[in-house]
């Protein structure tokens, strides 16, 4: 028992104390009070309800920390935030003075803990800023503790896996997000030192399965999260990588394009120099033989061979010529042209060729047809890569049909290109017009002729498809729309 100057201090020290000391009896009535200086309590409150005394209140406060007391006879707190001040001091801290298991007494103060209540808001203030950050990234963020529980699931992890928030935190493991045993290989990776340092993963391209079971590609940051050396959870940014797969594609395909056009530019360039050279020597053979036949009287044999080398010579004039015209211009030159014309030349230039000895060629070319809006270039091309295909596909034996027709009451010309080869199976079908895609053997075939027919067709604002059973042969059907629709010029750009 402490002796009686002890007492006294205890009793002076509890005045001296510069918070609201206030011992009240299990039925709310004060004991005793220290004198807080800001608290003027006009008379002696001693004995009367302390609701009553310091709130003016007719029943006890509902976040008052003596009721907690008397529930569970253990010291308690209030929280201060949710403390009405009601213009006074606070309420916020109390404990029984017990005897035996009863409460005699309960002592309250106005406890507060500045730096405690400090940190506590500005870690709940932290707290909702990094929630806000993470919520609203651009970026999936995904964090999951050491058993795949998902902790943390932000929209953009949502929206990119087809799973909901709530679903994704109650219903799944982090390894449903990774297709087979995705999610163990990244924690190897974590693991080790190789990716970025040791529980770190960079940059790393992977794919995520989706609710709907698609592979979705990412590019993945990562990192363990460790407490005192002890791996706790895992948090990764998922950046969606389908976007920048496909321009990539796109890119890849617009310079596929570009080389070939480059080297078909190249080789026209080439043969307009040979035409060239070829031309002028060409002209004097013609010109000499003409002059021979026409100023010398010769036997009938003689007479007979001239005129031989006169037609063929003449025969290669007009080779020339239809070779210059094909490789005219490098260029794009849109305008007006006669897509029978461009049909004739292509095929006066390949019916000689060995390949198309045992072809048989039939043409059903109608004369009426409109003038197609175009580079000619690009036309002589796009026949001369669907025509090399089917002698290829008939291995130089067979009928090559081509027709041109307007369709009743349509601004669109029709071409169909078919052949009596061994057509396309159902599964190659769809493949044919992709950059690359080939079935002929190495060295034969680089894949890339459909694929620049496709960029010239649309282009030109056509549609081109095929048509084809295996063993029934192929039909190539080109449609282009007229330069000169019936009424008015609608002449594409
Ligand atoms: N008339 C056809 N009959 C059968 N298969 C065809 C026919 N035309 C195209 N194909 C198929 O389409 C594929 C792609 O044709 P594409 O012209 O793009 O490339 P390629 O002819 O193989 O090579 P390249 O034209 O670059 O030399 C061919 O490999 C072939 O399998
Ligand atoms: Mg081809």
């Amino acid at each position: 028992m402490p002796n009686k100057t002890e007492n006294e201090y205890l009793i002076k020290a509890l005045k001296a104390f510069k918070r609201k000391v206030v011992i009240i009896s299990p039925d709310f009535k004060i004991i005793s009070i220290n004198t807080d200086p800001d608290l003027i309590l006009k008379h002696d409150v001693t004995g009367r309800l302390c609701y009553q005394a310091l709130y003016d209140r007719t029943s006890h406060c509902d976040n008052c920390p003596a009721l907690k007391v008397m529930e569970t006879k253990q010291p308690a707190m209030v929280d201060r935030i949710n403390t009405p001040n009601q213009g006074k001091v606070l309420c916020l801290y109390s404990y029984p003075i017990l005897s035996g298991d009863n409460i005699d007494a309960l002592v309250i103060f106005d406890f507060d803990f500045p730096s405690i209540e400090g940190l506590e808001v500005k870690l709940k203030r932290s707290n909702a800023f990094l929630r806000n950050l993470i919520l609203s990234s651009v970026d999936a963020v995904l964090a999951s503790d050491m058993n795949g529980k998902i902790l943390i699931f932000n929209d953009a992890a949502a929206e990119i896996s087809g799973y909901d928030v709530e679903e994704a935190l109650n219903n799944i493991n982090i390894r449903d997000i990774y297709p087979g045993d995705g999610a163990r290989e990244i924690m190897k990776k974590l693991r080790s030192n190789e990716h970025g340092g040791k529980g770190k993963l960079k940059s790393y391209i992977v794919d995520v399965k989706g609710k709907n079971g698609d592979n979705i590609p990412i590019s993945l940051n990562a990192a363990i999260v460790y407490e005192e050396e002890r791996e706790v959870a895992t948090i990764g940014f998922f950046h969606d990588m389908r976007e920048t797969f496909k321009m990539k594609k796109e890119l890849e395909n617009a310079q596929i394009q570009i080389l070939q056009s480059e080297k078909m530019a190249s080789l026209g360039k080439l043969a307009a120099g040979v035409a060239h050279q070829l031309n002028n020597p060409l002209s004097s053979i013609t010109l000499f033989t003409q002059l021979v036949l026409e100023e010398y009287k010769l036997e009938e044999g003689a007479r007979n061979d001239l005129m031989r080398i006169y037609k063929e010579s003449q025969r290669c004039r007009d080779t020339v010529k239809e070779l210059l015209e094909f490789a005219r211009q490098t260029r794009q030159e849109m305008r007006p042209h006669d897509i029978n014309s461009a049909i004739l030349r292509t095929l006066f230039l390949l019916e000689n060729q060995t390949l198309f000895h045992n072809i048989e060629i039939e043409k059903e070319l109608s004369s009426s047809l409109p003038e197609i809006f175009g580079d000619i270039q690009q036309l002589n091309h796009l026949f001369m890569n669907v025509i090399l295909n089917a002698a290829d596909a008939m291995e130089g034996k067979g009928t090559l049909s081509i027709k041109s027709y307007r369709p009743p009451q349509s601004n669109s010309i029709i071409i169909e290109i078919s052949d009596t080869g061994p057509g396309i199976p159902q599964n190659v079908l769809p493949h044919i017009f992709e950059p690359f895609f080939t079935t002929k053997e190495e060295g034969k075939g680089t894949g890339l002729g459909l694929s620049l027919v496709y960029s010239i067709i649309d282009n030109h604002k056509g549609k081109i498809y095929a048509k084809s059973r295996a063993g029934k042969g192929t039909t190539f059907f080109i449609e282009l729309p007229a330069a000169n629709p019936d009424n008015g010029d609608t002449a594409i750009e």
